[in-house]
């Protein structure tokens, strides 16, 4: 453990997502245009080798979890390998993954003999024809059974993001709510965030305080959990059921704070924060001849000037989440 991934606020971030690769086998209205993101030419993307490089400097300097994403991880083909050499770095603990489980449940036996051993899968509707509606493609009962086959390969918990959205999906919380009674499924209802050209409207953003409303006018005995300081999640239980259900605040509460995550992107740029603009790449010093040290010395330095070039916490704050200054709030009065 070292400096190196100390920020300004004295957070110390031990958690790095790094994206595998741009590309995506769905087409979900709140994250692409129907024709896709424009990606960036193959020469610019990581290779495995730069990407266990880069981890191994990560993890040697406290990083303990690393959670794979995408656009959808499993278009990558040598996913498995990314794992197994994960799974080798000294001093990691979590293999996460991030997927939309539409091919996921095939590959899981050798994910997991690879050393995957966390699981979030992105399900946000149970109705197939609005799966299709939201996603571009077909797919539902797909995410469904890799589901299933995470619970019975022995993911506890397998984490289910759901995304909702008002008019959209906001009539099947109790639906999803339903997966977590037999089940070491944790579904977590996320409000809908904007993202560039995404369309976000604030009309289509379901509070939290609302969601939980709606769970607690069907189930009476709905108790808070105790949450990770570094959770993005707010964590809740319905008595007797096996599974749990959260809730990912970022628009009306939030969790900046506590954040520990750092990304690294498919093309090797390296961002400490999802809302702030500054990236710093690691693929051109990497591919100039740099050494470790070096490399470690721009990480430190972009991990370090967090406070002051990527203003997380005030930029959502005043962005989203103060409720009488916010432009979230002015918004909501229209
Ligand atoms: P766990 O490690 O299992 O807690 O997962 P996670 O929540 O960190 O990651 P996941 O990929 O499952 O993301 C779920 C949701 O969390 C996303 O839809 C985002 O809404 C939110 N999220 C993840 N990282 C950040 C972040 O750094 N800032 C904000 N505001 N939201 C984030
Ligand atoms: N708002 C909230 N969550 C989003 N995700 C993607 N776009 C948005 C958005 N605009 C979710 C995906 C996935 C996770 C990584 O992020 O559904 O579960
Ligand atoms: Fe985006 Fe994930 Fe949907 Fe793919 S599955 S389009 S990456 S939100």
């Amino acid at each position: 453990t070292d400096s190196m991934l100390t920020d300004s606020f004295g957070r110390f971030h031990n958690y790095l997502r790094i994206s595998v690769s741009e590309r995506c086998n769905l087409r979900c209205h709140y994250c692409m245009p129907a024709e896709g993101v424009e990606l960036t030419p193959s020469s610019h993307l990581l290779s495995q080798e730069e990407i266990i490089r880069l981890a191994g400097i990560f993890v040697s300097s406290g990083v303990t979890k690393i959670r794979l994403t995408g656009g959808e991880p499993t278009i990558r083909k040598d996913l498995d390998d990314i794992c197994l050499r994960l799974s080798g770095l000294k001093g990691i603990e979590t293999i996460a993954m991030t997927t939309n489980g539409v091919v996921l449940a095939k590959k899981l036996p050798r994910l997991k003999e690879c050393g995957l051993n966390a699981l979030n899968i992105s399900l946000d509707t149970l109705v197939p024809a609005k799966f299709e509606f939201m996603t571009r493609r077909k797919g539902m009962e797909r995410v469904l059974e890799s589901i299933y086959a995470a619970v019975d390969f022995g993911f506890d918990p397998v984490k289910v993001n759901c995304v909702v959205m008002r008019g959209i999906n906001d009539d099947e919380i109790c639906d999803f709510v339903e997966l977590t009674r037999d089940k070491p499924i944790n579904v977590r209802f996320i409000e809908f965030m904007p993202f560039d050209g995404n369309v976000w409207n604030v009309k289509k953003l379901v509070p939290y305080a609302e969601m939980l409303d709606r769970v607690k006018q069907k189930y009476k005995d709905v108790r808070r959990l105790r949450d990770h300081p570094s959770d993005t999640a707010k964590n809740f239980q319905i008595e007797g059921h096996r599974g749990k259900i959260s809730f990912i605040t970022s628009m009306t509460e939030h969790f900046c704070a506590g954040c520990t995550r750092l990304r690294l992107l498919a093309d090797g740029n390296f961002k400490v924060c999802l809302f702030g603009p500054s990236e710093v790449s690691l693929r051109e010093p990497i591919r100039a001849g740099v050494d470790d040290l070096g490399l470690k010395q721009i990480i430190g330095a972009a991990v370090c000037s967090y406070a002051f070039f990527n203003l997380p916490c005030c930029l959502v704050d005043i962005l989203f989440t103060s409720p009488c200054t916010s432009i979230y709030s002015l918004l909501n009065t229209k």
